[in-house]
C-alpha cells in the first residue's frame, strides 16, 4: 500500500491530489490513506498537505525503495520480492527467520542494522542511510559443499556494479571487494542444509557506499572506505543496488544452469587484488607466505609456496 501511495504521488507531482482519490483509487479509508502519508513524512518524504486540495509530493528521500528499485531490474526472480526495513540488527538474521516460508530471491534490504555481522565474529558497521546492508535468499538444489560458490557469485556481482558507476575496483578473494587497498565491501554468506541438500542460503551484501570519513569505527579508517570517499561525490544507492541484483541473477543463473561458476571465476580473476602477489594465508596463529597463482573452478586459491608447492586454499583469510 505504501508503495502504491508513493506511485500516485509520483504521478501526481505537479498538481495536488485529494486524500479521497487516493482513497477511491486504493480502495482504503480516508484515515489510512493520511496515517500512511504521516508514515512516509517521518521517512523524509517532504509532501505538502493544504486542506480541500489534498496532497503534493516536493521531495523523496533518499531511501532504497522497492518500488524504485524494482523499476531498474530486468531480473526473473532476484530482488522482485523486497522486503524493506528501516532498521534491523542484521538483515542476515532477518532472511534466516522467514527464509523458508519465501519464495527464492527475496531480497531483504535495511537503511541501518543495528547488530550488522561480519565474518569471523566480526562486527559490520551499518550506519543510516549510507550503505547498501543487503541479504539475498537462494534455494539452489545443490550439495552444501557448493554453497560458497555463490559467494563468488556476489563478489563479481558487486565488483561488476561498482565499475557500472565508473569506480574501479577489485576482488580480494573470497569475498572483499577493494578500491586502492581499503574495503568497500564485504559478503556473509550463511546455510542452512542437511548432509547432502542445502534448505537455503543467505549471502549477506554490505557495500559502504556514502559513508564519509567519520562514519567508520576509528580503528577501521585505515583499512575501510566508501564509493562516495573515492568517488568524491554522493552515489544513487537505488541504481547501485539494482545494478548487483541484475548482474547477480544473470551469473547465479549461468550457475545453476551450467552447474559451473566459470562467468564468476571469470570476473574474480580478471579483478582479483591477490593473483600474482605474494600474499599471507593467515589459519588462526600459523601464518604463511605464498604466491596466489590461480582460482581454480571450484572458486578456491591456488598458492605456491616458495619450496614449489602448491595448495588449495578453501577458505581462511588471506593478506597481502
Ligand atoms: C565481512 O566481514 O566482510 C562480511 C560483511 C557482511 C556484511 C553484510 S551487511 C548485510 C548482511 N547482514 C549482515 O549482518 N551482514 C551482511
Amino acid at each position: 500500500m505504501r508503495e502504491k501511495i508513493i506511485d500516485i504521488l509520483k504521478d501526481n507531482k505537479e498538481s495536488f491530489i485529494s486524500g479521497q482519490e487516493i482513497s477511491d483509487r486504493l480502495k482504503v479509508s480516508r484515515t489510512a490513506v493520511w496515517k500512511y502519508i504521516s508514515k512516509l513524512k517521518e521517512d523524509g518524504y517532504i509532501i505538502q498537505s493544504v486542506s480541500r486540495k489534498g496532497y503534493r509530493l516536493l521531495q523523496s528521500p533518499d531511501i532504497l525503495e522497492p518500488n524504485l528499485i524494482d523499476e531498474e531490474l530486468n531480473t526473473e526472480y532476484i530482488g522482485r520480492n523486497i522486503i524493506h526495513y528501516s532498521s534491523v540488527d542484521s538483515t542476515n538474521m532477518e532472511a534466516k527467520k522467514i527464509a523458508l516460508e519465501v519464495e527464492e530471491g527475496t531480497t531483504i534490504i535495511s537503511e541501518e542494522q543495528l547488530k550488522g555481522k561480519g565474518r569471523l565474529g566480526r562486527n559490520w558497521t551499518s550506519p543510516k542511510g549510507k550503505g547498501i546492508w543487503m541479504s539475498i535468499i537462494l534455494k539452489p538444489d545443490i550439495s552444501p559443499t557448493e554453497a560458497s560458490k555463490v559467494t563468488q557469485i556476489g563478489a563479481a556481482s558487486v565488483s561488476k556494479a561498482i565499475e557500472e558507476i565508473g569506480i574501479k575496483n577489485k576482488i580480494k578473494w573470497p569475498n572483499d571487494i577493494v578500491i586502492k587497498g581499503k574495503k568497500t565491501c564485504g559478503i556473509l554468506t550463511e546455510m542452512s542444509g542437511e548432509i547432502n541438500r542445502v534448505n537455503y542460503i543467505v549471502v549477506g551484501i554490505g557495500i559502504n557506499v556514502n559513508l564519509e570519513e567519520g562514519d567508520f569505527p576509528e580503528d577501521l579508517r585505515e583499512v575501510g572506505t566508501s564509493l562516495r570517499i573515492e568517488k568524491k561525490q554522493v552515489i544513487d544507492r537505488v541504481n547501485l543496488v539494482s545494478n548487483v541484483i541484475n548482474n547477480f541473477e544473470y551469473l547465479y543463473k549461468d550457475f545453476i544452469n551450467t552447474r559451473s561458476i566459470k562467468k564468476s571465476i571469470d570476473i574474480c580473476k580478471e579483478s582479483s587484488a591477490l593473483l600474482h602477489k605474494r600474499v599471507r594465508v593467515i589459519k588462526g596463529d600459523n601464518i604463511e607466505e605464498a604466491v596466489a597463482i590461480d582460482i581454480n573452478d571450484d572458486g578456491h586459491l591456488i598458492v605456491k609456496y616458495d619450496d614449489g608447492n602448491i595448495k588449495e586454499i578453501i577458505s581462511g583469510e588471506i593478506s597481502i
